[in-house]
């Protein structure tokens, strides 16, 4: 890839504006021009400039997809038209029969789609708590195929050793997926760790402004890239135009978005600890994170999500939910703007309950998504929904 040649020593940020986006070569146009067309004209049959109908390649979607793999520190990216297609694409590397090792701490959405949907087409699936990398050896099969795994976790932020959990599946003989939708490119590259695909739920932090959905995958292997590309033609779950042009345009600010979100992630979480109504602050910068060490070594930052679990009943957690005016209560994460969430009723509703349970997703539990407000106005939020809560107690 010549432009990723030229860029490749540049640094995250230089990157993100300028790999896979030089100027248009017809006007000079800075950005990359959004090209709309479903078909292209052939000079003869099967004679094309490289593209030939927007499922197999959009020019717009290249762009994106191109910027995206030289971030994640892979060769091929993919775009897809939410994090569940890039995820049910990835899947489709594997065939009746085959046996996936998740973690247990799984996104509830992912959880469903392998459960209620691929296990109809005879493939297998264990949760397992890979805390330590040993539990991922003595849940092997002979016929697990793959290791998907999430770090951090969501929502409980457990951080998995990436690096140790690659040998072991290595060893093995399976393909790593790692779901890097909570740290972002900006704070963690699994593919330099050893995974061979990256997933993301491109809603979240890479759109950046809650205002599309959208999933993508990523590679470092040629020929893992070539069938992920036959799959993503085969099965059709491609971004539409629009919104990859849109994801393009949000990794332009990647990096000082993700530097912000920690900033003010930093300080809620840091007010959250010292409230005497919250018992347990999860955020993986804090050093009473218990993976607080592998989180420095593993991670170039510490990202914007926080969990957080506040004294007392359902009932006090509601009302403080209820009492947020800068947060807003709503599911979803990496936006600009600070989101609260339950995730016992909310995002992991679609988990079994006592799956739920087994996991600490209790009442209790808050799972917030730091945003870019200024952090005074954050943290004077979450006071005075803090004193709500336990006032009308
Ligand atoms: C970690 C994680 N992975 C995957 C997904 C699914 O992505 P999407 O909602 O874009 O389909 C989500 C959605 O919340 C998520 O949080």
């Amino acid at each position: 890839m010549a432009d990723e040649d030229e860029w490749g020593r540049a640094g995250f940020a230089t990157r993100a504006i300028h790999v896979g986006q030089a100027p248009e070569p017809e006007t000079g146009a800075i950005n990359t021009p959004l090209y709309l067309a479903s078909t292209y004209a052939q000079a003869s049959p099967g004679v094309t400039r490289g593209y030939a109908y927007s499922r197999s390649g959009n020019p717009t979607r290249r762009a994106y997809e191109d910027c995206l793999a030289s971030l994640e520190a892979g060769t091929r990216g993919f775009a897809f038209a939410s994090g569940l297609a890039a995820t049910t694409t990835v899947l489709g590397l594997l065939s009746q029969g085959d046996h996936v090792v998740a973690c247990h701490d799984i996104y509830g959405g992912s959880m469903r789609l392998f459960d209620r949907v691929l296990t109809r087409f005879g493939m297998m699936f264990d949760y397992v708590d890979l805390a330590d990398p040993a539990a991922l050896t003595a849940a092997l099969r002979p016929n697990t195929r793959m290791l998907w795994i999430e770090s951090p976790t969501n929502p409980l932020l457990q951080l998995l050793d990436i690096r140790a959990l690659c040998e072991r599946a290595r060893a093995a003989g399976l393909i790593v997926v790692v779901d890097n939708t909570f740290m972002s490119p900006y704070f963690q590259r699994p593919l330099e760790l050893g995974a061979d695909v990256v997933v993301h739920s491109t809603t979240k932090y890479i759109g950046g402004h809650s205002d599309l959905v959208g999933g993508a995958a990523i590679v470092g292997d040629a020929e893992l890239g070539d069938r992920i590309a036959f799959l993503s033609n085969a099965m059709g779950g491609v971004q539409a135009t629009f919104d990859a042009w849109l994801c393009l345009r949000s990794l332009k600010t990647l990096a000082v978005r993700m530097r912000a979100h920690e900033a003010n992630a930093f300080a809620v979480a840091r007010f959250l600890d010292a409230h005497p109504d919250v018992d347990d602050v999860r955020y993986p910068g804090l050093p009473s994170h218990p993976q607080h060490a592998l989180a420095t070594a593993q991670m170039h930052g510490f990202g914007g999500m926080i969990a957080a679990r506040v004294r007392g009943d359902l009932a006090h957690a509601t009302r403080l939910l209820e009492s947020v005016r800068v947060f807003t209560l709503a599911e979803s994460l990496g936006g600009v703007e600070s989101l609260i969430a339950h995730p016992a009723i909310m995002t992991h509703a679609s988990m079994p309950a006592e799956v739920r349970r087994a996991n600490g997703i209790d009442d209790g539990l808050l799972r917030i998504s730091v945003g870019l407000e200024d952090a005074d106005d954050l943290v004077a939020d979450l006071a005075q929904a803090l004193d709500a809560a336990r006032v009308t107690a």
